[in-house]
């Protein structure tokens, strides 16, 4: 199973939807059995993914408990969300750490039960950002242009990287994504210039531009290349270039033809 987090410390930035889609992709193009786990208690990702409920809250994963998965299950299966998961963020240092600990081994259980595993963590940088990161082998940062800001990409990165260092060294960094980008903005064209140029390492060299077609299809809880319209072809080309190449940074590096 491979476990991908789309995480950002801001809100707004599209993690949550970015995470339905790329599960609607896993599941739809790859036929992947995706397991997706909201830990923000906003409940954004439950909402969407309502349909694929297995009845299992976010907050499970951080308890001793065993957990049991029902056997019968969608090819997206959803651990939700739920207003309590905010209380864990007053834990102690402590306990802070066992409780990461436990969320990442409630996860290793689940290996073999599904391909990817995608987790959306909340818009803050606490436990379950923590617990997510610690958990992930991939991660991508989304930004929105509009609010883009040399610091809270730096912030982020030290966030990514801080997380690797101390708990999970096997965490690789997908890249930054640009989303939510508007065309005839002069203003995000340069933004996006000035990325591409000063995060050449860290950026993915695409964008998802704003389109109404993407939050449309959500509501409609099915991939934006299901809707029939032109602007969603526009839509779902860029969401297909960006999911391809994020599937490409989890190909296996060949280390062997690496060498040679
Ligand atoms: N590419 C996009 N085009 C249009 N709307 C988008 C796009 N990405 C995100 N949105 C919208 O922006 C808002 C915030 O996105 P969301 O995924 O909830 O962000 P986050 O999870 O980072 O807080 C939502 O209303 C969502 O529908
Ligand atoms: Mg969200």
């Amino acid at each position: 199973m491979h476990i991908i987090s789309i995480a950002n410390q801001k809100g707004g930035v599209g993690k949550s939807t970015l995470s339905s889609l790329f599960a609607y992709y896993l599941a739809d193009k790859k036929s992947a059995r995706v397991l997706a786990v909201d830990l923000d208690s906003q409940r954004n990702l439950s909402h969407t993914l309502r349909q694929c409920g297995i009845d299992i809250p976010t907050t499970a994963l951080f308890a001793d408990a065993r957990i049991d998965l029902p056997a019968v299950r969608k090819n997206i299966a959803l651990i939700h969300a739920t207003p309590q998961l905010a209380n864990l963020e007053r834990a102690s240092a402590e306990d802070a750490n066992r409780r990461v600990q436990t969320f990442a081994a409630h996860l290793e259980a689940m290996q073999e039960e599904f391909d990817y595993c995608l987790l959306d963590p909340p818009p803050t940088l606490g436990i379950r950002m923590v617990a997510a990161l610690a958990s992930a082998d991939f991660v991508t940062v989304p930004i929105e242009l509009e609010e883009y800001s040399t610091q809270a990409v730096k912030d982020m990165l030290q966030t990514v990287f801080g997380v690797r260092q101390q708990w999970n060294p096997k965490l690789k960094f997908m890249g930054i994504l640009a989303n939510r980008f508007m065309h005839n903005s002069t203003r995000q064209k340069a933004a996006l210039q000035e990325l591409f140029e000063n995060y050449q390492d860290y950026v993915l060299p695409l964008k998802i531009s704003t389109r109404a077609a993407i939050p449309r299809a959500l509501e409609e809880g099915r991939g934006v290349w299901q809707l029939p319209t032109a602007a969603a072809r526009d839509a779902s080309a860029e969401v297909l270039q960006v999911f391809e190449a994020l599937m490409k940074k989890m190909e296996p590096v060949n280390e062997e033809a690496a060498v040679n």
